[in-house]
């Protein structure tokens, strides 16, 4: 049986990975080793035996798995895996952060829309298997039966990006936040005659004179939302915009881009990413052959009918969470053309944006 290092289960992307692989039933297929950045020696989780875990700056323990997957993050990585692959180790490095992803010899991960880029890059001997960035991954998962189709010309793709994409703090903020803000209201809210204005002047100041938790994300997220993620490029994107065209490219394993680009925004949702889309497509499709294509782009993908009722049910983070599917929704022709496509979708960042592919690629890899 080959040996899985796992480093980083612990964290929140860890955790929604174990959990996954406990529902899967993944362990059986693997020796597992769980490693620990701090606290080696003390038990590790109860999946097949659970030994001591190991000291994940330990390079001759590591150097002895065939495989690595981590959830640590990007710091880590950028300290272990060149030391490692300096070290000789041939293994594969499978990867939840960042780091690795626009490396040449890396290749990112999402096996339902690029099975064949990362059957290609094995049969070469590439080692380097990262997962993508929440919205790229989510957007191809609604999206990829377009592509497939090579139907689309560009993407412009408006982020609605909830606190989970920030971390485990950013989450518990917002929580915060929410019930700072609804503490303040609740009596005016309740009051059926108190009025409007009142209640509003209440939370405005709230929001504009620094009353609500704001350590972790900053900002009042509650109540308003933040039209900025990551740092600042030279061309005025955001880092996270940015992406949106380099890792789908990547993904996608084309040699001439699409363009993609957006503005992505966090709001207060709680683990689902959503995104509303314009779409060029390179001709007038047919919406029947639209929607067949979507749903046919993988079994996760779905197409939610442009009706209120329904949209509002299903095709929503409250709706989405904690599911694998990607619904897609408001599809219908623009004004600006018949070339011209709207689209909603909503997706669990944890699962699809992050956790889902590598635990998918850890098998792919167990199989190789
Ligand atoms: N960068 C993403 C976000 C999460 O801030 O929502 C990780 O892909």
């Amino acid at each position: 049986m080959k040996k899985v290092g796992i480093v980083g289960w612990r964290g929140m992307v860890g955790s929604v990975l174990m959990q996954r692989m406990h529902e899967e039933n993944d362990f059986s297929a693997f020796q597992p080793v769980f490693f620990s950045t701090s606290q080696a020696g003390q038990a590790g989780p109860e999946a097949g035996g659970s030994v001591a875990l190991g000291d994940a700056f330990d390079m001759e323990a590591l150097a002895d798995l065939d495989i690595i997957l981590t959830c640590q993050g990007g710091d880590y990585t950028s300290q272990a895996h060149p030391q490692l692959r300096a070290a000789g180790w041939n293994g594969i490095w499978i990867d939840a952060a960042s780091t690795l992803r626009m490396e040449e010899d890396s290749v990112i991960v999402l096996d339902p829309v690029n099975r064949e880029v990362i059957d290609r890059a094995l049969e070469s001997g590439k080692k380097d298997f990262i997962g993508g960035n929440c919205t790229v991954s989510l957007m191809l998962m609604g999206l990829g039966g377009l592509f497939q189709n090579d139907w689309v010309e560009w993407i412009s793709s408006m982020t609605y990006q909830s606190a989970s994409g920030a971390g485990a703090r950013q989450m518990k903020e917002l929580i915060l936040q929410m019930g700072e803000l609804g503490a303040a209201g609740k009596a005016l809210a309740s009051d059926p005659a108190s009025a409007i204005l009142e209640l509003d002047k209440e939370i405005s100041g709230m929001l504009q004179n620094n009353e609500l938790s704001t350590e972790a994300i900053g900002y009042p997220l509650a109540g308003s939302l933040l039209p900025w993620i990551d740092r600042k490029l030279e061309n005025g994107q955001s880092r996270e915009e940015w992406k949106g065209q380099a890792e789908t490219n990547k993904i996608l394993g084309r040699s001439q881009d699409i363009p993609v680009d957006g503005l992505c925004v966090r709001v207060g949702a709680m683990r689902c990413h959503s995104q509303a889309m314009t779409i060029k497509l390179k001709q007038d499709i047919p919406m029947a052959d639209i929607e067949t294509a979507i749903t046919g782009g993988n079994e996760w993908a779905r197409v939610i009918p442009n009706d209120k009722e329904v949209t509002c049910e299903e095709l929503t983070p409250a709706a989405v969470t904690g599911q694998l599917g990607i619904p897609v929704g408001r599809l219908r022709k623009l004004n600006m053309g018949p070339e011209y496509l709207s689209a909603f979708s909503v997706g669990d960042q944890l699962l699809w944006g992050a956790a889902e592919p590598v635990r998918r690629m850890l098998k792919i890899a167990l199989e190789a």
